[in-house]
């Protein structure tokens, strides 16, 4: 039986028991400023077999250590870099994650094998104080059951993992709606290896230089993200979704006719397209994406609208295109993940 409460800071009871399970091997998915998280003790092997169990992940796929100070970065880290230092500084607590070499008290279990680990401290108070009074690393994956959209409120995680983990605590929809940017400073030149709210520019005005990892850029199955997660199709509808971009008068034109032939054929359809844009379309399941005039609007709704379509049962969903702004290149490697590269120009 999963235990689901509201993630009120005042309640020590409720957070004493919270810690209690994360301490005794057990998971507690929580809230943070990205999505939420599936939690266990990052330093107790049996309970990173237990996390991808209940996801259904393969476990050659790491997961993430969540800190709440930047001593513990020396706790599990072999080599702290000035480069990782600045990023610390500038970051934390924040969606920004970083790999370090690991020390050896941080099993492999934790890391899917790798001799690194990646570490992140969240800025959502529910996740500090629930790793502060545990005085756990807590090891947090999204808290979706693998293949899914990562989970952007309490009910999102309820859906897949009721039955299957300990505790659910709700701190309401999250902020950012996508996952943490991962970089890596420990080879030669830093590389993002997950797009997120921090972007290249924020983090090359910090360090002078960084790269995005070239496996991110191309459809070739055989160029291996150097983050193992990114290999996977995530967060695919059922439905088959495809992106237009192009003028905004043209994409609205090219939807409704696809819309249209679909609909003859008997088909169900959904549209994603911006705030403004929602007069534009006259068809069924039109839903309004966010604005990319205030992009985190799109961001926090993305994942949301995804699920939706799913159980709307649409067959066929139409998505406009959103590149605009620091963000835009972050939603755009998930919905293109999501639309398996089907994008149309107009
Ligand atoms: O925003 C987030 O980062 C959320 C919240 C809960 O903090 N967590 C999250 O975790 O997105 P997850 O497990 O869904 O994604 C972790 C990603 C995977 O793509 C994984 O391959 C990568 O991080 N990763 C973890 N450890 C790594 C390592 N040592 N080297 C390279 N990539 C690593
Ligand atoms: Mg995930």
């Amino acid at each position: 039986k999963t235990i689901v409460a509201k993630a009120d800071l005042e309640n020590e009871e409720l957070f004493r028991k919270a810690s209690d399970i994360l301490k005794s091997g057990g998971l507690v998915a929580f809230p943070t400023e990205t999505v939420y998280g599936l939690g266990g003790d990052a330093l107790n092997p049996k309970a990173s077999e237990k996390i991808y169990s209940a996801k259904g992940r393969p476990s050659d796929n790491p997961l993430i250590v969540h800190i709440a100070d930047t001593a513990s970065v020396w706790e599990l880290a072999a080599e702290v870099s000035t480069q990782a230092q600045m990023l610390m500084e500038a970051f934390w607590p924040g969606p920004l994650t970083i790999i370090f070499k690991k020390k050896d008290i941080v099993p492999h279990e934790t890391t899917g094998g790798l001799e690194t680990v990646a570490i992140r401290m969240p800025s959502h108070p529910a996740a500090m104080k629930l790793i502060k009074d545990s005085g756990v690393y807590i090891a947090a994956p999204s808290a979706n059951l693998s293949g899914r959209p990562s989970p952007t409120t309490a009910a999102h995680v309820e859906e897949d993992l009721s039955g299957r983990i300990d505790m659910i605590l709700d701190g309401g929809p999250v902020g950012i709606g996508i996952e943490s940017t991962i970089v890596d400073v420990t080879g030669d030149r830093p590389t993002i290896l997950r797009p997120g709210y921090i972007s290249a520019d924020m983090i090359k005005n910090i360090l002078g230089d960084v790269m995005i990892d070239p496996a991110l850029e191309s459809v070739d199955m055989k160029v291996r993200p150097k983050a193992p997660g990114m290999k996977y199709t995530h967060y695919a509808p059922k439905g088959k979704l495809t992106i237009v971009e192009g003028e905004r008068e043209k994409v609205a034109a090219k939807i409704a006719e696809l819309v249209a032939c679909k609909q003859a054929e008997g088909y169900k359809t959904a549209v994603l397209c911006d705030t403004e844009n929602t007069d534009l379309y006259s068809c069924e399941n039109v839903l309004d994406a966010g604005s990319k005039k205030n992009e985190i609007t799109v961001s926090s709704s993305l994942y949301r609208l995804l699920r939706l379509c799913d159980d709307i049962g649409a067959d066929y969903i139409y998505s406009e295109s959103f590149r605009e702004g620091d963000m835009g290149y972050a939603i755009m490697n998930r919905l293109i993940k999501a639309a398996g590269h089907r994008i149309i120009s107009v």
